[in-house]
């Protein structure tokens, strides 16, 4: 099971692309009708769609996966009983597969027999630009992140990797975390992670979106649980991105630990204490995207 892209609809796909393209560093993969398709160095087909409509909201976050996988979260989400759909997707790297709503609204996309494509190679470390590779994680608001937690165990066969005071990892693979679900007291997108090379390549999209005018509204700096560097901008379309590098890898019997076992000094929240962070501001973008369902579920998911 792999994270591969988030699906936003917004009302000006294009411009959000052009950022996106200019500045983040994605390339324009596809455009579909009034959908704009954004990829990464990487080999998923795409990582961002941006589709058009007069609000603004997540359509879904898609992972693909094994036949075998689907097959296992089909069984059980019709067992739940959380509303889901079969979908076929039209978009880059087709696939079949579920729509899904977890019990707080945020819509999940699982496809099994997508495509991959080439990776994109010559991102040269003398030239000022850099490019993601492809998302690593996307994190959610929770009214209940604990329930979430337990929610996506029980249904999904994630598992939970930590949980903080902020936050609960949950990881579907040996990466420490590919979503969150973060203890804010409502459902929303919390931030969009996306992978970089490395740490050079983190620092240098900092110096990147420098150039363009953008500080980070957090970071640099390095994560508590997973131990991965990031920097937190606010994208100038709305929501919270994040350049990160090198999640951490953990077994199979990793012990989740607990809020107890992940504290910082004084004036400490991350491992370096080198930034500010932008509480507010954050925190207002954190609330523009949600989760919107504007499909009906089946009676019966068939198989
Ligand atoms: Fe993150």
């Amino acid at each position: 099971m792999k994270l591969r892209s988030i699906e936003l609809a917004l009302p000006d796909p294009a411009g959000a692309a052009a950022f996106m393209v200019d500045v983040w560093g994605l390339t324009a993969a596809d455009q579909r009708g009034d959908t704009h398709y954004l990829r990464g160095t990487g080999t998923f087909p795409y990582l961002v769609a941006f589709e058009k409509t007069d609000g603004e909201f997540v359509r879904s976050t898609t992972f693909v996966c094994s036949e075998d996988e689907l097959a296992g979260l089909k069984a059980r989400i019709a067992a739940k009983g959380w509303p889901a759909r079969s979908v076929v997707s039209t978009d880059p790297g087709e696939g079949h597969g579920l729509l899904v709503e977890l019990p707080e609204g945020t819509i999940l996309r699982f496809l099994a027999g997508t495509s991959e494509v080439a990776p994109i190679e010559g991102f040269a470390k003398s030239s000022k630009r850099v490019s993601p590779v492809k998302l690593t994680h996307v994190v959610f608001n929770a009214a209940d992140a604990e329930a979430m937690g337990h929610a996506v165990e029980d249904v999904l066969d994630f598992r939970v990797s930590d949980r903080t005071k902020g936050m609960v990892f949950v990881r579907c693979n040996d990466s420490h975390h590919s979503t969150a679900f973060a203890r804010a007291g409502f459902a929303s997108l919390n931030h969009i992670a996306f992978e970089m090379d490395d740490l050079d390549a983190v620092m240098r999209g900092i110096g990147w979106m420098r150039d363009n005018g953008f500080a980070p509204a957090w970071g640099p700096g390095r994560h508590g649980p997973g131990d991965n560097v990031y920097a937190y901008y606010i994208a100038p379309f709305g929501p919270v991105i994040e350049y990160s590098t090198a999640v951490e890898k953990v077994p199979a019997d990793y012990q989740a630990g607990a809020p107890d076992d992940w504290t910082w000094p004084e004036q400490r929240i991350d491992q370096w204490g080198i930034s500010d962070k932008d509480f507010a501001g954050l925190r207002t973008a954190e609330e523009r995207f949600r989760c919107h369902r504007d499909w009906d579920a089946d009676e019966t998911i068939e198989n």
